[in-house]
């Protein structure tokens, strides 16, 4: 059992010692250590069982740390940060020796964000340091929107969660870096597309790629429930079912008349796509938790947030 409060003193002590706590931020909840001690930065691969190739993102207090960390933010980046941070946005930026090479598994960039948790931001401030972290899951599994949900996987690993309530966004951080001079998105995520777009113009979206060894968090089957995930026209679905009525039910908006409610979990019951990804992982983490064989769920619309859930939902229905 981990500690779950919103100490903040407790947090900053426990990660001056060099141990890793769980902390909230308004995408997910992350796994929190000391970015610049490697000791820390080594139990956070560890705790997660996490592929050392696999890159942390550092978390810093305000825009203003950058320049300890990474060299300049370049030019055409800079609207995002000035309008995006503190927010679901991460940037990939050239890092200074400082960060140790696990951090970036190698690379010679560093992704770096400001979160907007008022508990996260000030734990931040008061210590000497920035914080490490990946979403507090085990690898490859749903990223935690709650306190409870990191208390479940990661409770016997870690002394203290720091619990900020429900994460408002959801879905993880959008990733952004230059590559050949132009914007590229890396990771779709709770910043969309298209409010990108309005501050750089237009940009590429590489997160398709299926298997990209270097960025895990794109890899074909990740964010994956453990039960069979089956993406597709949820009628359909039901109707090839038959009598076998052994799924749960993941849907935008809809509800089924035939199968008992306690099987079906609707995102939003307005079609918001802002409600949907904020219920999205802890609807899949309570539908994987019921007593069905599988569970069947259907894409968003291809719009504002949609597209960072389809692209979870996708890779949640995909085979590893
Ligand atoms: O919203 C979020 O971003 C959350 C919260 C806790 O901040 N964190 C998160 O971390 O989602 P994680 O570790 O689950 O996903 C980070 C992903 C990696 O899988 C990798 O794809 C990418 O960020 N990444 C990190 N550093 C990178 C780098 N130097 N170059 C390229 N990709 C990088
Ligand atoms: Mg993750």
């Amino acid at each position: 059992m981990a500690a779950i409060s919103s100490d903040i003193e407790a947090a900053a002590s426990f990660l001056n010692d060099g141990e890793l706590v769980g902390i909230p931020t308004e995408t997910v909840y992350g796994l929190a250590g000391n970015a610049l001690n490697g000791e820390a930065v080594a139990r956070i691969f560890e705790v997660k069982e996490r592929p050392s190739f696999d890159p942390l993102i550092v978390h810093i207090s305000s825009p203003d740390q950058v320049n300890s960390y990474c060299e300049e933010i370049p030019d055409p980046l800079r609207p995002l940060a000035d309008k995006y941070w503190p927010g679901p946005l991460t940037l990939l930026l050239k890092r200074k020796s400082i960060i140790p090479d696990l951090v970036t598994s190698g690379l010679d960039r560093v992704a770096v964000r400001v979160p907007s948790h008022h508990l996260t931001l000030a734990l931040l401030q008061i210590l000497p340091f920035p914080l490490a972290a990946p979403s507090a899951n085990p690898f490859g599994y749903i990223s935690p929107t709650t306190a409870m949900h990191v208390e479940e996987q990661l409770g016997d690993k870690i002394p203290m969660i720091l619990d900020g309530g429900p994460s408002k966004v959801g879905l993880e951080s959008t990733i952004v870096g230059m590559e050949d001079g132009r914007v590229c998105i890396y990771r779709l995520g709770g910043l969309s597309v298209n409010d990108i777009e309005a501050e750089v113009g237009r940009v590429e979206v590489k997160s398709h790629s299926s298997s990209n060894p270097q960025a895990p968090g794109l890899l074909k089957s990740h964010y994956a429930p453990k039960k069979p995930f089956i993406l597709g026209d949820l009628k359909e679905l039901v109707l090839e079912a038959g009598d076998q009525v052994d799924f749960g039910i993941l849907s935008l908006s809809q509800s089924f008349k035939n199968i008992p409610a306690e099987r079906q979990i609707q995102l939003s019951a307005s079609a918001n796509l802002s409600e949907a990804a904020q219920n999205l992982f802890s609807s899949m983490r309570a539908l994987d938790a019921l007593e069905v064989d599988r569970i069947f769920a259907e894409l968003m619309p291809e719009e504002g947030l949609g597209r960072a859930i389809n692209d979870r939902l996708r890779r949640a229905a995909a085979k590893a």
